[in-house]
């Protein structure tokens, strides 16, 4: 019953919305679209309202933070918009030294490497990111029936920012203390979990329809690795917010061998990436769970009929599913042409419409 709505959903008539009822794994009017990195870097209207003003700063001010989530939405016609901010955001607001460096990513001062620096790593409280409260608040009253997707980094990913003290391809720091000091590893993943899932609780209260669990970086581990090391604790995550009933998402790149695990660890959809076709991700993720995804974002660059073909692939390979919401394989290039995302989701829904 209309009572046993998640409270953001009753509240703001998303129950129904295509995007959600795909989570769910209902009947859908057309094919849900959204693209992760949609707000951002590939938009003109961005560069504009963002002039000025460091990217941290800019997730502090919810009157900006309002707008630039707003404006893919408006120029895409999206039927989902996703919360801006960083992953990086909840361990600035418990006070580690980060910034995020134009053209490079996240950069810690002092990275986490030993015992003594877990203590540097205390306890998200909602009142650390008031202003996130505050910015939800906000769009899920100007988004109307558009549902809103909040966000958290996963453990693994963010322990990569922290121990290697910024972006890496080989994650060696990382790797090095997971199978040096297990137990301090488990300790560092477990504090992370708990930041991550009080980041999500303050989201989804604030009226958020669903959550996207970011582990981007995962895909870098072997499956029995995952499993022992790094599962635990982003499960406790999707346990400690599934009271709240809401759809939750699991994404990360690279992540082929680990589709089934991704499912395993609570989600209800997982994201695939593009090395993957979604007929076979089905296969290996099983059944009861919808999939997010996944044509490659560099074939955005190619000409239109190019796009379309791709995009039909991805649609074809879904249409045996049961629960199909379309996006990108990982985030939006930064080179992206506007219009081409514009009439890929124009594309989908036509081809898609029931
Ligand atoms: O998806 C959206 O549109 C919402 C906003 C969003 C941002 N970061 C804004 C951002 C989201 C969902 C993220 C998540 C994020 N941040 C992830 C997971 C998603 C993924 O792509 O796998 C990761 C790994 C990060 C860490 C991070 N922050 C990176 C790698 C970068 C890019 C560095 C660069 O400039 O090339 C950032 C910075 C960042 N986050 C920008 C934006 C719009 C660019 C900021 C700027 O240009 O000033």
């Amino acid at each position: 019953s209309a009572n046993d709505r998640p409270t953001g959903q009753q509240q703001t008539g998303t129950y129904d919305s295509p995007f959600l009822r795909a989570c769910r794994r209902e009947p859908v009017p057309h094919t849900p679209v959204w693209f992760m990195r949609q707000a951002g870097r590939s938009l003109p209207e961005y560069h504009k309202v963002r002039k000025g003003i460091a990217m941290l700063d800019s997730c502090m001010r919810p009157e900006l933070v309002t707008e630039i989530t707003l404006q893919p939405v408006r120029r895409h016609q999206v039927d989902a918009a996703i919360y801006f901010s960083d992953i990086v955001v909840p361990l600035k607001a418990i006070g580690i030294d980060l910034d995020i460096k134009p053209g490079v990513g996240p950069v810690i001062e002092n990275p986490i490497r030993t015992r003594a620096d877990l203590e540097r790593l205390r306890p998200l409280e909602p009142g650390d990111v008031a202003y996130v409260t505050e910015a939800v608040r906000m769009l899920v009253q100007e988004l109307g029936s558009t549902p809103l997707i909040g966000f958290a980094g996963a453990p693994f990913t963010l322990a990569s920012y922290l121990v290697e003290g910024g972006p890496s391809r080989n994650h060696e720091h990382t790797k090095a203390l997971m199978y040096g000091d297990p137990q301090l590893w488990a300790d560092l993943l477990d504090r992370l979990a708990q930041i991550t899932s009080a980041f999500l609780d303050v989201q989804i209260e604030a009226g958020a329809s669903a959550v996207q669990l970011f582990d981007s970086w995962v895909g870098a581990l072997s499956p029995a690795d995952y499993r022992r090391s790094v599962m635990p604790a982003s499960a406790k995550v999707f346990e400690s917010v599934a009271h709240h009933g809401v759809p939750r998402i699991h994404f990360g790149a690279g992540t082929g061998e680990l589709l089934g695990l991704l499912g395993e660890a609570g989600a209800d959809v997982v994201g695939v990436d593009w090395r993957v076709p979604l007929d076979e991700a089905a296969r290996r993720v099983g059944p009861g769970k919808a999939l997010q995804g996944n044509i490659d974002p560099a074939v955005l660059f190619a000409p239109r009929e190019a796009v379309e073909t791709k995009a039909r692939e991805v649609l074809d390979a879904a249409a045996g599913l049961d629960g199909h919401i379309f996006n990108l394989g990982h985030g939006v290039l930064p080179a992206t042409d506007p219009d081409a995302l514009t009439r890929l989701v124009e594309y989908v829904h036509t081809q898609t419409a029931r």
